[in-house]
């Protein structure tokens, strides 16, 4: 049987995940010097290094299974799997934010709205009544109300200073936002003692 492979979202939530990985007291030296490798050794267990929306799908299709993805990503691209643990990293709030001093509520005309997540911005116009036109970025969503291409922007916003610095403010924060354990559905059933001990070593790290 092949080791229990855990995916990591790259980037933002790879050093944090690594932390914990070395309250665990496993072997992270290899994820730490992983060059260009994206399979990496981690006592007795893989870790893979993915996209965040990649991680939700190695994990849906059981090649992975055990993820570590942003609750950003699993609202955006819903799927099955097994939420298991808030892990308290990469905290942030999805928010819906505009230019300083601008009323996104007032008027008829029906707004633009730029964000990476049309799904969860959608999610909460729908919830509120409220048509609204959305555009898809796929980065630095803050350049949109920039360049009038829209009125607002739904996006993540940590420390608040890419708003800040770019003349933005926060309209509405729609939902906090952490690192969560997901699990395959298959995987549970059929290594139900190795990724329970895992996760739960986990919950002890955090
Ligand atoms: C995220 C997010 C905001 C920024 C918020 O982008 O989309 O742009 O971080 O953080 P702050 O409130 O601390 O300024 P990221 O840097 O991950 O890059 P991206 O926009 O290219 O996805």
């Amino acid at each position: 049987m092949r080791p229990i492979r855990i995916a990591l979202t790259k980037g933002r939530l790879e050093k944090e995940t690594i932390k914990i990985f070395d309250k665990m007291q496993l072997d992270t030296s290899e994820l730490k010097n992983k060059g260009r490798r994206l399979i990496l050794p981690l006592s007795g267990y893989e870790a893979v290094l993915a996209k965040a929306a990649d991680v939700i799908t190695y994990i849906e299709h059981g090649v992975c299974d055990i993820g570590i993805v942003g609750k950003d990503t699993i609202l955006e691209y819903p799927g099955s799997f097994y939420e298991m643990l808030d892990l308290n990293i990469g905290k942030c709030v999805f928010a819906l934010a505009g230019p300083k001093g601008f009323d996104f509520y007032s008027g008829y005309s029906v707004k633009t709205v730029a964000t990476k997540y049309p799904n969860v911005a959608r999610a909460f116009f729908e919830q509120k009544g409220m048509d609204v036109k959305i555009i898809k970025i796929e980065g630095s969503v803050e350049l949109a109300p920039l360049l009038n291409l829209s009125e607002g922007i739904v996006d993540l916003v940590e420390t608040g200073n890419t708003l800040r610095e770019n003349g933005l403010e926060i309209i509405e924060t729609i939902t906090p936002i952490s690192a969560r354990v997901i699990v395959n559905v298959a995987s549970l059933k059929l290594r139900k003692t190795e990724i329970e001990n895992f996760i739960s070593q986990m919950e002890k790290a955090i």
